[in-house]
């Protein structure tokens, strides 16, 4: 499960917070990824002047709008999701000749 945690603090949700976590959401939704990806919001990340802020896992990113944020959303999912794939996984097995 990937955590992905968008500030509500007054000075994102001024930028678009509210509008980005819709994006991202819609996104989960559309792709079926609900289970996948786990959306938390929370408070005043101490980085206000830098955008809207937020966290997928551990990393801390700032977007300047939440269009920008929804596309680094789903560049980043599609990615983290691709990692976890086991080796192999898409590949059909091989047939020995005989
Ligand atoms: S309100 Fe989001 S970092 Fe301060």
């Amino acid at each position: 499960m990937i955590t992905v945690t968008v500030c509500v603090g007054s000075s994102c949700h001024i930028k678009g917070a509210r509008e980005m976590i819709t994006r991202f959401n819609d996104f989960l939704t559309n792709k079926g990824l609900e289970d996948k990806v786990e959306l938390k919001g929370s408070f005043c990340m101490e980085r206000c002047g830098e955008g809207i802020n937020w966290k997928f896992g551990d990393e801390i990113l700032s977007s300047p709008s939440a269009e920008e944020g929804a596309k680094t959303f789903r560049k980043k999912v599609q990615n983290a999701l691709k990692k976890k794939k086991p080796k192999g996984s898409a590949k059909k097995p091989r047939k020995r000749r005989s």
